[in-house]
């Protein structure tokens, strides 16, 4: 696992700047995408490059992390609907190569098809992670088996206040989601994970620092050998 500390300004470029030498390296590259306000920084800057035709996407793929059980792809809240709002409709890919888990099937056979489809892809080339205040990583709460693979969750008290501030007062807000697991994210040739701000501290420093432990989901990176840690120095404050 490598430490990058950075400006906060520069969080993204330099994000931005590993997902283009991905694709430069390999333009057909899988690559595993997330929700939240973390990587919102990062694709408005995918964006600018792609216009600035710095970049192409046009021969790749998507697989994001995870989805609400229960949100259709047209639900504002649901996660298929972020990414096309946030990336997706903006730059070059492919519509059929941008994977979302579905919400509304069946979950069980879903959780397997997803599974499945990500190995015939080829497996995820680079995995964008952002962390949970808890150490999850995707929507793995503290807990989950460190060989998972994509699965339902029921979520955590602590993630679904965090998300509330997403949902209006009167909205309904899921409490269980379809999400890849530990393993299916260990298994990336390489991750990168996000974070900036004070609030996540602790969460890094039980990710870079804390036991190996399914009680910090995040932790789990320690064991990948092309991991990469960027984040600001608020979200490095309580490293050693
Ligand atoms: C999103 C996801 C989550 C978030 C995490 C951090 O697809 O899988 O693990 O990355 O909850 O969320 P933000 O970035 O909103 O702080």
């Amino acid at each position: 696992m490598r430490v990058v500390i950075a400006p906060s300004d520069q969080i993204a470029s330099k994000a931005a700047d590993i997902v283009c030498q991905q694709l430069q390296r390999k333009p057909d590259s899988v690559l595993g995408l997330a929700t939240g306000s973390t990587p919102v920084a990062l694709y408005r800057e995918l964006i600018s490059r792609y216009q600035q035709q710095q970049v192409s996407f046009a021969r790749a793929a998507s697989f994001n992390l995870d989805e609400y059980i229960g949100l259709s792809s047209e639900h504002p809240q649901s996660y298929r609907y972020f990414m096309q709002q946030q990336l997706f409709d903006h730059i070059d890919i492919a519509p059929e190569q941008t994977h979302v888990p579905d919400g509304m099937s069946e979950p069980l056979s879903s959780c397997q098809a997803y599974e499945q489809a990500i190995g015939a892809a080829g497996g995820i080339d680079l995995q964008i992670l952002g962390i949970g205040h808890n150490g999850h990583i995707g929507f793995n709460e503290p807990g989950s088996s460190l060989s998972s693979h994509t699965r339902i969750k029921t979520l955590t008290p602590t993630t679904l206040e965090a998300n509330r501030r997403f949902f209006r007062d009167d909205e309904f807000q899921p409490c269980l989601a379809i999400t890849m697991g530990i393993a299916t994210i260990l298994q990336s040739r390489q991750v990168l994970l996000l974070a900036s701000g004070e609030a996540k501290a602790e969460a890094v420093q039980r990710t870079v620092e804390g036991p190996l432990s399914a009680f910090t989901p995040a932790s789990s990176l320690q064991m990948h050998e092309h991991a990469i840690v960027l984040i600001d120095e608020a979200a490095a404050s309580q490293l050693q």
